[in-house]
């Protein structure tokens, strides 16, 4: 008779994913929790420097994808509540943790949205990083959380492809939209290296995480994969890389790139990013002027109960 923990470990061997109802030892429980909790964070907290520009979008057709897109990141933070939810975890409660400041969500989303080509650095650089880490979490071992990938990455494909095109659009317009272009390049470019996280040395979390099988790549392979799809996009659309060091190793088919400022991504998980505060208070805001909606669902939600009981 195989014990509970051998049947946990030859499913996560085999590829067979874990389920709600399934055994898991406690810190794969609390570990998916985390990582589940904080990317729904992610998603939600994604939605206010973009937010920022749906009413000066330059045309009603970008306002109009724009809004779309917001609002497909938010469905994707629902999805990730949901699958957290099915490990125990309530929503509520990791609501008000993210409010208190105990709860992480990336770190790009700390940093402001100047012009409309930050808005299409967005799509194409932070969406194409978050992609490339997506895609390895649709084979990822807790099946909730695998299946809710399947779906957030076509819609991040679509979002990533809108703003590749936003930015082909200003790299080849006036000279102004040019240099407003490479402007979003260099302020974004870095802080999209640093979502991967901390180096492969550094990563607190990464020894089990990959032993469970909830990541299959480290953050350092999925770093240099993003690397060597973007380079020759930024060259496609004629501008530049904010890095002196960036070079094409024959041998290896990488570019190698410069040293991440670590200092900075440290301080910027630690609250101390430029936009820490105005994204916390936002969230903040809307968690309490929403209260009397959630209060109503429930009393709702209360009588169709003893409705059906009748
Ligand atoms: N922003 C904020 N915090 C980060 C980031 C980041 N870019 N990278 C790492 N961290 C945090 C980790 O959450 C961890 O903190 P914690 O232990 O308090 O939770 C700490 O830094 C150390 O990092 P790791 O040990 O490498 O953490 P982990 O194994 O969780 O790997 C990673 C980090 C790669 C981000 C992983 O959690 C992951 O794949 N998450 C799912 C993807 C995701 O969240 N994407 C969100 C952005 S994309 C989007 O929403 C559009």
């Amino acid at each position: 008779m195989n014990t509970q923990v051998e049947l946990f470990d030859n499913k996560v061997e085999n590829d067979i994913s874990i389920e709600p109802k399934d055994w898991m030892p406690d810190a794969y429980r609390k570990t998916l929790i985390r990582q589940i909790g904080q990317h729904g964070h992610s998603e939600v907290v994604g939605m206010l420097p973009e937010g920022n520009w749906i009413t000066r979008a330059p045309t009603l057709k970008r306002k109009a994808v724009l809004l779309a897109k917001v609002q497909d990141e938010a469905g994707h933070g629902l999805y990730l509540y949901s699958a957290a939810e099915t490990l125990g975890a309530d929503r509520d409660d990791m609501m008000e943790k993210l409010i208190a400041g105990r709860m992480k969500y990336s770190s790009i989303f700390n940093y402001p949205t100047l012009t409309w080509a930050d808005i299409a650095a967005i799509g194409w650089l932070v969406d194409g990083a978050a992609i490339v880490n997506q895609v390895a979490l649709c084979r990822t071992s807790y099946g909730p959380y695998a299946r809710a990938m399947v779906r957030i990455c076509k819609e991040e494909s679509f979002h990533q492809r809108q703003g590749f095109e936003a930015m082909m659009v200003l790299a080849n317009g006036t000279p102004e939209q040019k240099a407003m272009a490479q402007d979003a390049v260099d302020r974004f470019w870095w802080p999209a290296l640093m979502m991967f996280g901390p180096n492969d040395d550094n990563s607190p979390n990464s020894a089990a995480s990959m032993a469970w099988k909830i990541k299959l790549f480290s953050n350092d392979e999925l770093r240099q994969k993003f690397v060597n799809n973007t380079v020759p996009q930024v060259l496609q659309l004629g501008l530049t890389i904010p890095d002196k060091d960036l070079t094409f190793n024959e041998e290896t088919g990488n570019y190698e790139f410069g040293e991440i400022n670590w200092d900075e991504f440290f301080a910027v998980i630690a609250g101390k990013g430029p936009c820490n505060h105005e994204r916390i208070e936002a969230r903040r805001k809307a968690w309490e002027d929403g209260k009397w909606v959630r209060d109503s669902a429930a009393v709702y939600a209360q009588k169709q109960q003893v409705n059906a009981q009748k």
